[in-house]
């Protein structure tokens, strides 16, 4: 190809606005199938994919030859015309004029045959690029796209909390610590403490990022460094955190709906589920909980919290997310407040996902009472200096406060229609993963 060329550069999505033109496509080799006059390369760029069909006898002989070479994943940087094709999935196709090789690929060790999990987990930074991953983290980009839309349109604003932390959020069982100098550190488990003080500063806020938990769990739910979003907002009751939660949850699924429709097919994605969420969800309370999860045969008792098992047998008796409210305050956080007409349930709930896919949201309203949250401090044998700071929040100007934090994978997990976390996030911690 020569090196100066005035052809467009486009990208595959783009295609359609250069129909009946000459263009330029940088990508890779996704696919090739050859006859003796006819080369069919599946060309991928990161936007799509298209077919590019290069015809003996319309390019030289070289560049014939030399497209006859190409391997599955080999870089090309190819001048083609686009031309409308109903059969084609993009809707275009493109016939070559010109192709340079940028390298050529030996032995992809992805190949279309089928691979088992843990090959292509190892495979991981290779794996990214076949289509079904593809499909999963657009979706998962749009959902990080459609929740910050939300919340910045509903007057949250976002202020970051951070990584490294003195002192935990949920548990001293699951940090991961860190030396810190001449002391230690923990990664953080959840922004919320922080989210505190800056709803106290802001009104109306919340954090994205990544938080982490050391919690042994081999299950289709748990990861050791997952993203959470998590809002915060001053002057809120639970009822109220309820309502922001639905009304979040379900923009992003339509969001999803109308902006990534190719890849929920790709994803064979069943849409008739997600077009239902729609405010509002059911609510159910932790007490009838505990009776749907004994009529359906599971052995739990009041005062039980719901593992994996148990959200996975309520979770495939709702059609659409729902709400499991008012916990024992023994099962919940120290920060938790109790509700004021039944002192022994916290102003708490779970949302959880329909489909058997179990708990996205964990959320509530905070004590705000200076003596009751010193008290449970104590009675949780945190230590009480860790969280000076924290109490100063009820010292000066405290008041109702409440929020969630949504877990990003679990959301993707249930809107991709996936059976496990490791394919929502591009490069998954897991038990007993930690490369690539
Ligand atoms: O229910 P959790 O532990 O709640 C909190 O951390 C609160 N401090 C949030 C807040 O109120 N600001 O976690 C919230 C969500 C869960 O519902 C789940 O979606 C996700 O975070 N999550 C995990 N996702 C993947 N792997 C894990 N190990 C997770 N642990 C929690
Ligand atoms: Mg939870």
């Amino acid at each position: 190809m020569s090196e100066v060329t005035t052809v467009p550069r486009t990208t595959i999505e783009a295609v359609g606005q250069h129909e009946g033109k000459r263009v330029q496509i940088c990508g890779w080799v996704y696919q090739k199938r050859s006859s003796g006059s006819i080369h069919f390369l599946q060309i991928r760029d990161g936007s799509g994919l298209i077919q590019g069909v290069v015809l003996k006898n319309e390019v030289t002989p070289e560049l014939f030859a030399a497209c006859g070479k190409l391997t599955q994943e080999s870089s090309v940087v190819l001048e083609g015309d686009v031309r409308a094709d109903t059969r084609a999935p993009s809707g275009y196709e493109i016939t070559v004029r010109d192709l340079a090789i940028s390298q050529l690929a030996h032995d992809y060790p992805i190949t279309p045959k089928e691979h088992g999990v843990e090959f292509l987990m190892d495979n991981r930074h290779l794996w990214l690029r076949s289509r079904r991953q593809h499909a999963i983290l657009r979706v998962r980009a749009e959902i990080i796209r459609a929740i910050q839309e939300w919340l910045d349109g509903h007057g949250f604003l976002r202020v970051d909390s951070p990584i490294l932390t003195p002192s935990a959020c949920e548990g001293t069982t699951t940090l991961f610590e860190t030396p810190y100098f001449d002391t230690m550190a923990y990664l953080t488990q959840s922004g919320q403490l922080y989210n505190e003080a800056t709803a106290m500063a802001f009104g109306k806020v919340y954090c994205f990022g990544p938080t982490f938990r050391a919690e042994k769990s081999k299950t289709r739910r748990h990861l050791m460094e997952f993203w959470m979003v998590e809002p915060e907002v001053a002057f809120c009751d639970q009822e109220q955190n309820q309502v922001y939660q639905e009304e979040l949850v379900s923009h992003v699924v339509q969001s999803v709906l109308s902006h990534r429709a190719p890849e929920l097919k790709i994803l064979e994605r069943d849409t008739t589920r997600l077009a239902k969420v729609k405010p509002p969800f059911p609510h159910v309370s932790y007490d009838e909980a505990i009776k749907m999860l004994q009529e359906n045969g599971k052995e739990v008792s009041w005062g039980d919290d719901f593992g994996g098992d148990e959200e996975t047998v309520l979770a495939n008796l709702f059609e659409t997310p729902f709400f499991v409210h008012s916990y024992p305050v023994a099962c919940k956080a120290f920060y938790m407040k109790a509700r004021t007409d039944r002192p022994e349930v916290a102003a708490c709930a779970d949302m959880l996902a329909p489909e058997g896919y179990g708990e996205i949201i964990g959320g509530g309203q905070r004590e705000d009472d200076f003596d009751i949250l010193q008290r449970k401090i104590e009675e949780h044998k945190l230590p009480m200096d860790a969280y000076t700071w924290y109490l100063d929040l009820r010292r000066y100007g405290s008041c109702p406060h409440a929020g969630f934090g949504l877990g990003i994978e679990r959301t993707v997990a249930w809107i991709c229609g996936l059976d496990h976390v490791r394919e929502t996030i591009p490069f998954a911690r897991l038990l007993y993963r930690i490369s690539p």
